[in-house]
């Protein structure tokens, strides 16, 4: 019994609000895509979204240098140089990647060359998030700097949302202190500091622990966006037909 509350406990701290909401982000833009078009996860990293798109011919790209289990792309490649033809993908899946690239814009023209016209890009990012994936981490993004940089490489934004609401990035950021708060007597000074910090900071640890799970849970209810700020944008843009670019000419 006690092992069994203390692996519910475990998933419960380890559950991630926003990894649910991408997820169905993720699954309603496979749902659209017709079967037998052809998708790019263009930074699959273990392509956690596969899944979905099995519907598809579905290729991925990643350059694979990070330490983690890579599920092996299609194509081992940098994402500004993408041995593909013009105008070859139907859709494109571009979650989490943005912030890991030095040149944002360079990539993003590239994707949008892959892009037939009418084609579709799906695009998440973090607004607010910690380092990760080190070396390769670059940028953080604000709702204004996605919209400049996907405008600025011809591609047309159909919509920008939270990805999660301010529950969810609460969630997170309560979790981070209960996992990084410095508990140990060495991390502080003086006598009395050592033996009264500790335990105020295992105390904060547990209630921070505890008090994320009541968050994301309540992110799975209520997205609430009138107030606070999101942990990560979606993105959703496509590719201009060629109607539409004689029209706008
Ligand atoms: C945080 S992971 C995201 C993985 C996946 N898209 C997801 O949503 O779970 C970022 C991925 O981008 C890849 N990546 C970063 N910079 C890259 C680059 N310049 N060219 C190709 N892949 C890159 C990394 O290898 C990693 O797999």
């Amino acid at each position: 019994m006690l092992k069994y509350i203390q692996r519910r406990l475990r998933e419960a701290v380890r559950f991630n609000s926003s990894r649910y909401r991408l997820y169905h982000v993720v699954a309603d833009f496979a749902s659209q895509a017709p079967p037998g078009s052809k998708v790019l996860d263009a930074g699959a990293g273990e392509a956690p979204f596969r899944q979905l798109f099995r519907h598809t011919h579905y290729q991925s790209a990643d350059f694979t240098k990070v330490n983690k289990p890579y599920e092996t792309p299609t194509y081992v490649c940098d994402l500004a140089a993408i041995p593909v033809i013009d105008g070859y993908y139907d859709y494109i899946l571009f979650t989490q990647v943005i912030e890991h690239l030095p040149e944002p814009a360079n990539v993003l023209q590239e994707l949008q060359r892959l892009l037939k016209p009418g084609g579709k890009i799906l695009i998440t990012g973090p607004l607010f998030f910690e380092e990760h994936e080190q070396p390769y981490d670059f940028y953080r993004y604000t709702q204004y700097g996605f919209r400049y940089l996907i405008e600025k490489v011809g591609l047309s934004i159909e919509r920008i949302e939270w990805l999660e609401g301010y529950y969810g990035t609460i969630g997170y950021q309560l979790n981070r202190i209960g996992q990084y708060l410095p508990w140990r007597p060495q991390n502080f000074r003086g006598s009395l500091e050592r033996l009264l910090l500790p335990i105020f900071m295992v105390k904060m640890k547990l209630f921070c622990l505890l008090t994320s799970i009541l968050f994301h849970r309540l992110e799975l209810r209520y997205k609430h966006i009138a107030t606070g700020y999101p942990k990560n944008y979606v993105v959703i843009a496509s590719k201009r037909s060629v109607s539409q670019v004689e029209v706008t000419k």
